[in-house]
C-alpha cells in the first residue's frame, strides 16, 4: 500500500514543477512581443542607446514635433535630460514615454519644464531649493516632492542646465548670473 501512496504524491510533484516550469517559459516570452502586437502597458523595448531620444521630448523642448529640430544638447544637459525624464517627466510635462502624465491631477498644475516664463525668473539656487527642499519647505505645494536625498548636487546642476537650454522664451544667461539679482532676470 505504501508504495503507490508515494509513487502517487511523486507524480504529482513532478506534475507540479513541469507546469510551473512551463508558466515561468510562457510569461518570458512575453518579452519578446514586438511592439506590432499591441502592448498596452509597461516599457517598450527599444535599444538602450536610443532611450531618451525616440521619445521625442512631450512637450518639454522646442519643436517637438520635429525630431530633426530636437535641441542639440552638451553633456551636462543630456544628464539633467536623463534625470529629467525618469524623475520629473510625470509632473512637469503632458506626455511621458508611459502615456498620459499626472500634471493634470497635481494642484497646483506644475509648470511645463520648458516654461521660461515662469522658470527663467526663477535663479539657479532658487530652482535647485524646490528641488532639493520639496515645495512644502520653500513655502509651496507639498506636491513637489524633495530630490534632496535621491540626487545629488550634481544631478541638480543638470537638471537646471537642461530648464535652461529649453526654456521657451530663451533664458539669456547674460541678464541672470551678471548680477544675480531677481530684477535683473525680468528684463
Ligand atoms: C508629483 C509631482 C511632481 C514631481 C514628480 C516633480 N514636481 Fe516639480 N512641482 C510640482 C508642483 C505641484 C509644483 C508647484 C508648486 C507650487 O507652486 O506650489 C512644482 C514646482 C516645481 C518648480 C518651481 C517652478 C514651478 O513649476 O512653479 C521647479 C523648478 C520644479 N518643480 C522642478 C522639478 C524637478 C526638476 C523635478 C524632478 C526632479 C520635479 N519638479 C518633480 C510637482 C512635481
Amino acid at each position: 500500500m505504501r508504495i503507490p501512496v508515494l509513487y502517487f504524491s511523486l507524480l504529482i510533484g513532478v506534475l507540479v514543477l513541469a507546469f510551473g516550469f512551463k508558466q515561468t517559459q510562457a510569461s518570458q516570452a512575453c518579452w519578446c512581443w514586438s511592439q506590432g502586437q499591441g502592448m498596452v502597458a509597461g516599457p517598450i523595448p527599444h535599444p538602450p542607446s536610443k532611450e531618451y531620444e525616440s521619445y521625442g521630448s512631450y512637450g518639454t523642448e522646442a519643436d517637438w514635433n520635429d525630431s530633426s529640430h530636437l535641441l542639440p544638447l552638451n553633456y551636462e544637459q543630456t544628464q539633467g535630460k536623463r534625470i529629467f525624464y525618469q524623475q520629473c517627466v510625470w509632473c512637469h510635462a503632458d506626455t511621458t514615454p508611459a502615456g498620459p502624465s499626472n500634471r493634470s491631477n497635481v494642484t497646483p498644475t506644475p509648470s511645463l519644464m520648458d516654461d521660461g516664463a515662469t522658470l527663467n525668473k526663477m535663479k539657479d539656487e532658487a530652482i535647485i531649493r524646490i528641488i532639493a527642499e520639496g515645495g512644502r519647505k520653500v513655502g509651496r505645494s507639498a506636491m513637489m516632492p524633495p530630490y534632496g536625498g535621491t540626487l545629488s548636487q550634481g544631478d541638480m546642476q543638470s537638471l537646471v542646465a537642461y530648464i535652461r537650454v529649453i526654456a521657451s522664451p530663451p533664458y539669456s544667461t547674460a541678464a541672470s548670473s551678471a548680477t544675480g539679482s531677481p530684477e535683473a532676470n525680468k528684463k
